[in-house]
């Protein structure tokens, strides 16, 4: 190994660790899961790409049923578990609540499935309860009881059942499991590599998977897709969407769900979710976010071409208006992401604990 020093504040471009699990090529706009490409998964039954995510092939016929029975069997909150997510102030942002909760999800599994580690288990159930604690967080948050889980339904047709207090449709259910299968796995993005770095200090899947949440939640990474939103709501119509754009570049401010750090063209997600919102938001207001949102994603464009650059949008800026009209409010979509996310933190703490060094870079000294 080199000691030479490098020295990198953002470690854009720095190799810092293998992965088998996906792969991003920034430059041609590809990503692939397992060396799936991601177009030929988002059709795919939600289970199966959760399989092949977490242990690298697809599941046979029967680890996958196992997989969606634990997940069912496992989902329910415990009443401890109820009574202490009723106790946390109604206005907590839904993020802050799942870091407040992860850590003492009662991991005791229901069952087991044949062949997995305990880790694999710790961190399955998690994924399990975290529909439940977002829904049962929104739920409160209206004053109303929590709703129960029923296992018969689907794992998503049971979240929005529980969320929105109303049965889905087919759309919207498959709709859902596209979006979260595109956002479930991503090399080493901010939260993924937070979970790495907790990972590397021994630390326990659960500790792991808090690093993660706490570091998606912030605006430059899963916290945009609630700022893109909210910015093309605040806008309110197209018209006004290239001033606004220049406003914002006149004053350095960030265009939410804009630009990444890794795709110089665009984001294959936005490809997919792009014209998965402008079906769903066919009328009234939907229909006016998501004409701003093409139009600020134009202006946007333009004058960074004016400028020589290219920043196209990334996987937040139409994610938002797929899941506003699943009927969630912009204040959950994080935690939705976090949801589908959750998937991917596990694959990268099976995979790196197996294998693991403390990560601990060096700082540079600069003054006392
Ligand atoms: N709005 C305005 N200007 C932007 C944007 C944007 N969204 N994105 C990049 N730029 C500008 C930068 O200001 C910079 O300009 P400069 O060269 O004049 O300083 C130039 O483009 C290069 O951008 P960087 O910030 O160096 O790009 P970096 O790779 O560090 O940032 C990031 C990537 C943080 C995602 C950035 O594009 C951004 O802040 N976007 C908005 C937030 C966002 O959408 N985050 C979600 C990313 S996807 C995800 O995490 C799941």
């Amino acid at each position: 190994m080199s000691t030479e020093t490098i020295f990198s504040a953002d470690l854009a471009g720095i190799e810092v660790g293998e992965t088998a699990i996906s792969h991003v090529n920034g430059a041609d706009g590809e990503l692939a899961y397992r060396g799936a490409p991601i177009e030929t998964l988002v059709d795919k039954p939600f289970w199966q790409v959760v399989w092949l995510v977490l242990f690298g092939d697809y599941p046979n016929a029967s680890q996958e049923d196992a997989l969606r029975i634990f997940m069912a069997n496992n989902s329910s909150l415990s009443e401890q578990e109820l009574a202490i997510l009723k106790l946390l102030p109604n206005d907590l942002h839904p993020m802050l609540m799942l870091q407040a909760m992860v850590p003492i999800i009662n991991l005791d599994a229901a069952d087991r499935i044949d062949g997995l580690s305990n880790d694999a288990h710790s961190g399955l159930i998690i994924a399990s309860k975290l529909p439940s604690l977002i829904a049962a967080k929104r739920q409160f948050e209206l004053d109303r009881d929590a709703i129960a889980v029923d296992i018969n339904e689907s794992f998503h047709t049971n979240f929005l059942l529980m969320f929105n207090d109303q049965a889905p449709t087919e759309k919207q259910i498959q709709m859902l499991d596209t979006a979260q299968i595109l956002q479930m796995e991503h090399g080493f993005n901010a939260s993924t590599f937070a979970g790495r770095v907790c990972a590397s200090t021994l630390a326990p899947i659960q500790s792991a998977i808090t690093a993660s949440i706490a570091t998606l939640y912030g605006e430059l990474h899963g916290g945009a897709d609630q700022a893109a939103l909210e910015m093309a709501q605040a806008i309110g119509k197209p018209e006004l969407a290239a001033a606004y754009v220049d406003d914002c570049l006149a004053k350095k401010i960030k265009i939410m769900g804009m630009g990444h750090r890794e795709y110089k063209v665009l984001d294959p997600r936005a490809k997919i979710l792009k014209p998965m919102a402008q079906e769903l938001c066919d009328s009234g207001d939907a229909k006016a976010i998501f004409s701003t949102l093409v139009a600020v994603e134009d202006a946007c464009r333009e004058a960074f071409n004016k400028k020589g650059k290219e920043i196209r949008a990334n996987v937040e800026f139409y994610k938002g208006a797929v899941f506003y009209q699943l009927g969630v409010p912009s204040h959950y979509f994080t935690s939705l992401f976090a949801m589908a996310r959750v998937y991917g933190y596990i694959a990268h703490y099976l995979e790196f604990s197996g294998n693991s060094r403390l990560i601990r870079p060096k700082a540079r000294y600069v003054g006392k």
